[in-house]
């Protein structure tokens, strides 16, 4: 399956596959070979995929060199960024050179950044191995790194010059981040497509089982919504908000409950107060609501958080990066596959909404 992603300043394919036979092609298709390339990856997904790849690319480029980064978020910084410049220096790295991204989403991050910034700019390949990477992180073309404990302080936006998605990667991940990576593609229904959330309901134990053809369904609709948003706005000004679903709440509670929770996690909890909110506005009924509820328990997710307090989440909830000028903008929806952000949300709707997923 292939996707063409169209920006202000390009188009690019997503191409989805259940292996990596087709990653060499794609890289002949867009010009990018003969080169020097550069195969970035962490030191989880290294072992179990960077060998066949780099094995796989002899031959049709100048040289292959490989960058392991240490697995996690807490490397996602500055001084990898600067170690990442030294051996592209070292190893001669120039204008022609091709970073690939072989990882989750802290891997596309950092080296999209490396890409964005490295002599002012190379190409660089998306090979996204976590679902929330598949569905997320990957499309938009958002890159960058954390600084002195602020997530994504420092960045660019910076556009890949192909995905490439191989869904079998899949079997390997944890089943916390797969449940994680569910989430996100669960809020693009709400937000945009409810025919998707219905595919996804559908199929949901297609899905759970990876079977390719569900598989690639899933991340094929979700990277169709993320793209859909992003090509109208690209720069995140108004449209873009919509993506953030379930966020708002989603992060006072992942910093409240002390990073014991994923990101996804926190958004299955945040969606749920984003639907009751919904809800009470009378957009969506309580069977759509209870559905929801079931869907997410479905994949594994959590849908309340134990042992906080709701004013203590209320208050996070204006750290929010997304809230503007000290007033809290929710995105809720008008109906299942239709969001809008609500800018006139009250007090006691908002507190309504944290105490329903409060156990
Ligand atoms: N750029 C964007 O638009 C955007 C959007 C959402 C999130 N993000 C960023 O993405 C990051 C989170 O991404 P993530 O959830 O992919 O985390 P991650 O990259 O840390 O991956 C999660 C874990 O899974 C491991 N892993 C990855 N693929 C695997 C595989 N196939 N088999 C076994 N293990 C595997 C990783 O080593 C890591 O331990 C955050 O830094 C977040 O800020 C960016
Ligand atoms: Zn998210």
């Amino acid at each position: 399956m292939e996707l063409k992603v169209t920006t202000k300043t390009n188009q690019y394919p997503i191409i989805i596959e259940n292996n990596f036979d087709g990653l060499l092609s794609a890289f002949e298709n867009t010009g990018l070979i003969g080169r020097k390339l550069c195969i970035v990856s962490d030191s989880n997904v290294a072992p179990l995929y960077l060998d066949k790849i780099t094995d796989m690319f002899k031959g049709s480029f100048i040289k292959v060199v490989n960058y392991i980064i240490p697995a996690g978020e807490t490397n996602k910084n500055l001084d990898t960024i600067r170690d990442m410049y030294g051996f592209f220096v070292q190893e001669q790295l120039d204008r022609r050179s091709v970073l690939v991204a072989l990882g989750g989403g802290v891997v596309g991050d950092i080296t999209g950044f490396a890409a964005a910034t490295y002599v002012r700019g190379i190409p660089f390949v998306q090979v996204p191995t976590t679902l929330l990477a598949q569905v997320d992180s990957s499309v938009g073309g958002k890159t960058g790194v954390d600084f002195n404990g602020h997530k994504n302080m420092v960045g660019a936006f910076y556009q890949p010059h192909f995905v490439y998605i191989n869904t079998s990667v899949l079997e390997t991940l944890p089943k916390r981040e797969f449940a994680a990576g569910m989430a996100e593609a669960v809020k693009y229904g709400y937000i945009i497509d409810k025919s998707y959330l219905k595919y996804i309901a559908d199929n949901s134990e297609a899905i759970k089982a990876l079977e390719h053809s569900a598989m690639a369904e899933v991340v094929y609709g979700s990277c169709k919504c993320k793209a859909f948003v992003v090509d109208r706005d690209e720069k995140e000004t108004g449209l873009r908000e919509i993506l953030n679903f379930g966020h708002t709440f989603g992060h006072a509670v992942e910093t409240l409950s002390g990073f014991k929770l994923i990101h996804g996690e926190c958004v299955a909890i945040g969606m749920m107060a984003g639907l009751y909110f919904s809800m009470k506005r009378g957009n969506i009924t309580a069977e759509e609501l209870a559905s929801a509820e079931e869907l997410l328990k479905y994949f594994d997710l959590p849908v309340r958080v134990e042992g906080l307090n709701v004013e203590d989440i209320f208050k996070q909830m204006f750290y929010d990066k997304k809230t503007k000028d000290g007033k809290l903008n929710i995105v809720i929806l008008n109906e299942v596959g239709n969001a809008y952000t609500e800018k006139n949300a009250s007090d006691d709707e908002v507190i309504a909404a944290i105490k329903y997923i409060v156990e």
